[in-house]
């Protein structure tokens, strides 16, 4: 008798409006990559079909949070909408005083200024590009102490994202606790392929952090996604629901960064969150210089509205099961296609291996680059690069950083796509990887300062 494999899961929602899509032709794309600098931020969205370039906003919401949108408190001060959003980041995330900011880089603003002090420095598990630069701009110096498999695209570590502890302590002893501003842990590690970071390694950190009198600031960006991730690879927390294990991750930190538009499934939001009442009285005073009074901070109330109803939301299991589920899917897949992606499988994207795709590139022809372009140009998906282009520039130095990796992200918004879609673009990834060998790179021909990869235009070699 035959059997069939039963499927574990399915989307735990059902469709009720849809947007249409728009396909182009080959001979369409070659024009609109050209115009575009052969840079996907520059594509117009209506000349994308599958547009994976970022899970950042481009989240559907649930009729929940379209009906809340619509109980929007509009008042400049004291909005209904923002008691509602201070209530659910209390009981989700557990810290005591919030300030809403635009989205997460208002919040890494606030944060760099008020604690970093000309001269320090800030360590991390992996850059975030926003993240890095308002700590630059705020005269700090990042310091990567993330593990080493971190940097490796085949190491099967399950836990990516942790601290490297000794590379911390070192740091510590090197340059003194005095001159470190505070050290940032994401979660997920966004740059490392989405990574988790451990339980233990969290607590640990804090523990060494706090014997040191060093704050921990949290980017929680991807912290659900994270949760997930511990109660599947941490014995301890398999039992546990994903609202207790991101309670205690926060409790390993003394403030949190927060880009809504990922985990929090809206369009537009974010907040700074801490525990110390001196650091909130010093951002509330700041955030209305920035962003707007601190009971909107840059939003409006039906936004905050919005995030609040996506914290309840995003903190089920059963959507991260069927969100995480369908990155694996599209991740397996590619595994047995053979197609080089960065190992384990992360949270919120597949990230391809341009390296192993093009070993004929110098990175300065810019091979993922060069990758997101041609699977642009076979199939209208838009990716995005995460190599050499992102990495920027040393600021006193002024050279390129080279990062050892060289990656396309292709990246999943939540509850946008079908399955259907996901097979779409493993057979365009396929196409492109068997295409591979006689491809030519790219050369830089205008370079922003700021941020490069969001604006740079190219040509080909
Ligand atoms: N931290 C992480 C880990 C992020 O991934 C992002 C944004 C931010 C902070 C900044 O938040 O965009 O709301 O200002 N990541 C997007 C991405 C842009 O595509 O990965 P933001």
């Amino acid at each position: 008798m035959e059997t069939i494999k039963r499927r574990s899961w399915a989307e735990p929602f059902k469709i009720k409006s849809v947007e249409p899509l728009r396909m182009t032709t080959r001979e369409e794309r070659e024009l609109t990559i050209k115009e575009a600098g052969f840079n996907t931020f520059l594509l117009k969205s209506r000349d994308v079909y599958i547009d994976l370039l970022t899970d950042s906003g481009t989240n559907a919401m649930s009729d929940f949070q379209w009906a809340g949108m619509m109980l929007g408190d509009e008042a400049y001060a004291g909005s209904e909408n923002y008691y509602h959003l201070e209530d659910k980041v209390k009981e989700f995330y557990g810290y005591t005083h919030l300030v809403p900011t635009h989205q997460g880089r208002g919040a890494e603003n606030l944060i760099s200024q008020i604690l970093i002090k000309p001269g320090q420095y800030v360590p991390g598990n992996m850059y975030f590009t926003t993240t890095r630069l308002h700590q630059e701009l705020a005269g700090g110096k990042f310091v990567d102490v993330i593990i080493d498999e971190a940097h490796d695209p085949i190491a099967e570590h399950p836990f990516k994202g942790n601290v490297d502890l000794q590379k911390f302590e070192n740091l510590i002893n090197k340059v003194g606790a005095e001159k470190i501003a505070y050290i940032t842990i994401g979660a997920t590690v966004n740059m490392a392929g989405g990574q988790p970071i451990s339980m233990e390694n969290l607590r640990a950190v804090y523990q060494l952090a706090s014997k040191n009198k060093i704050k921990v600031v949290f980017d929680a960006t991807r912290a659900m996604e994270n949760a997930f991730f511990i109660k599947k690879r941490e014995k301890a927390y398999e039992n546990k629901t994903i609202k207790e294990i991101l309670l205690e991750m926060c409790s390993y930190s003394d403030a949190a960064t927060m880009s809504g538009k990922k985990d929090l499934l809206v369009n537009i939001g974010g907040f700074l969150a801490m525990n110390d009442y001196e650091i909130f009285e010093e951002a509330r005073n700041m955030v209305v210089v920035y962003e707007g009074l601190h009971t909107y901070g840059g939003l409006a109330g039906r936004d905050m509205e919005a995030m609040a109803r996506g914290i309840e939301e995003a903190c089920q299991f059963n959507h991260l099961q069927a969100r995480i589920g369908q990155v694996e899917y599209v991740g397996n897949r590619l595994i047995e296609l053979g197609v080089p992606i960065v190992r384990p499988i992360g949270g919120h994207a597949i990230f391809l291996d341009a390296k192993q795709f093009y070993p004929q590139l110098e990175q300065l022809n810019f091979p993922a680059q060069t990758l997101a372009a041609e699977l642009y140009l076979d199939s209208g998906i838009r990716a995005m690069e995460r190599g050499i282009v992102s990495a920027g520039r040393n600021k006193e130095t002024g050279d390129h950083y080279y990062p050892k990796l060289e990656l396309v992200r292709l990246t999943f918004p939540r509850r946008v796509y079908t399955q259907a879609h996901c097979d779409v673009t493993v057979e365009s990834v396929f196409e492109v990887w068997q295409n591979r060998k006689n491809v030519k790179g790219l050369k830089m021909i205008y370079e922003p300062k700021y941020l490069r990869f969001f604006q740079a235009r190219f040509e080909k070699l």
